[in-house]
């Protein structure tokens, strides 16, 4: 409470919370927090987000330090989501230099800030991914795995997700990082090549009701297979880790324990849909990987239990989508 009495919201910043995973994170915390999200709209849109008095939205990019010193030196939040990166590992293969710059010197840079101005932080939760863990054969992956990064993307996450964990241990900067597996769900945008690829498949079925000619390009033989985690879940996991005490300086796989392969989900979905999705094989993508699959027994030490597994997630997707 405040001296007149007027409840004191805790103040949250967002980085990337106009895309898919940080958007829904800011819609879930408003009204409960104040909410500054900071995007570049490179991938994300503003029109994720609720209108909402709770939250402020900032047009710009992380790797502005102008912009990031100021928003950092003006406001002392509570918890920071460092969300913003160039998401695909096939764009970092294309685009080194551009996707270094992002998914690497800007949390260092972030880092830097939170030493600076940033006394009263609970926690910086860092967005990781299980691409640091590579083509090593063995699953599922514990957070104790070996780690083979095998792409620009991989090996930016994983440089920076040890930085932000040195930061607790030498600087006392209250830190975690969660390695996602693949999240679907909501307001993932499915119009660029390097969009995630269940929103691609969806995208494709939806034209596909519209009686729109489409197919839908498998890179590989389709049986790559990922650990697909739904949406709602990693909102949950997200608020468990920034909040627990035990999460401190700690890395956390986030996923369901279960993957499927690109075959196994078309057909899931073509039962579900009623529709027999065109599919054209073309050859896979360098630094692909051939499986992914989480052990989330680190994540469920701290409280977590997932809501959603493949069938349910995919269920409540497409509900939406064609709503
Ligand atoms: P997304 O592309 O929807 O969100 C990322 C957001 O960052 C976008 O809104 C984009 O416009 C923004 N952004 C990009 N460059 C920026 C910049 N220079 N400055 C400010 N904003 C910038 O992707 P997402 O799926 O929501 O991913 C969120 C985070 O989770 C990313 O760090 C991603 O690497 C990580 N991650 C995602 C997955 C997944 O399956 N979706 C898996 C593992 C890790
Ligand atoms: C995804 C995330 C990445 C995250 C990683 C963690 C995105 C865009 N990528 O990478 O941020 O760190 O999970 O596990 O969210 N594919 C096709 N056709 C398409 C698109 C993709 O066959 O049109 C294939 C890809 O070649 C790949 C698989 O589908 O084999 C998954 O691709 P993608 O959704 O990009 O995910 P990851 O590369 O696993």
């Amino acid at each position: 409470m405040s001296g007149n009495g007027s409840v004191i919201m805790s103040k949250i910043l967002i980085t990337g919370g106009a895309g898919f995973i940080g958007s829904t994170l800011a819609n879930y915390y408003s009204k409960k927090y104040s909410i500054i999200v900071v995007d570049d709209l490179s991938m994300g849109n503003q029109e994720n987000l609720i209108n909402s008095e709770d939250i402020t939205f900032i047009k710009g990019s992380v790797t502005d330090q102008n912009l990031m010193q100021r928003i950092l030196s003006d406001n002392q939040f509570d918890y920071i989501f460092h969300l913003a990166a160039i998401a695909s590992v096939a764009d970092s293969v294309a685009r080194p230099m551009e996707t270094h710059k992002v998914n690497f010197e800007s949390v260092l840079q972030l880092l830097e800030l939170i030493r600076k101005y940033q006394m009263n932080l609970k926690r910086l939760v860092f967005s990781s991914s299980a691409a640091v863990y590579g083509d090593e054969p063995t699953l599922p992956k514990t957070e104790e795995s070996i780690i083979r990064p095998l792409t620009p993307y991989a090996v930016d996450k994983f440089a920076a997700e040890k930085y932000v964990v040195n930061y607790c241990h030498l600087y006392k900067i209250p830190t975690s990082a969660v390695r996602f597996f693949n999240v679907y769900g909501p307001n993932q945008n499915p119009n660029s090549p390097y969009s995630g690829v269940i929103s691609i498949i969806m995208d494709r079925y939806k034209k596909l009701l519209n009686n729109e000619t489409t197919a839908f390009t498998v890179y590989g033989d389709g049986n790559q297979s990922r650990d697909f985690v739904y949406i709602e879940d990693v909102v949950k996991a997200l608020d468990l880790v920034a909040k627990s005490s035990s999460s401190l300086g700690e890395v956390y796989n986030v996923g369901t324990g279960n993957a499927v392969s690109l075959n196994q989900l078309i057909i899931v979905l073509n039962r579900l849909l009623n529709k027999e999705l065109s599919v054209a094989y073309q050859v896979e993508h360098s630094g692909d990987i051939a499986h992914s699959l989480a052990d989330i027994t680190k994540l469920k030490s701290i409280g977590y239990e997932s809501s959603f597994d493949i069938n349910s997630g995919i269920e409540k997707y497409v509900a939406y989508e064609l709503e």
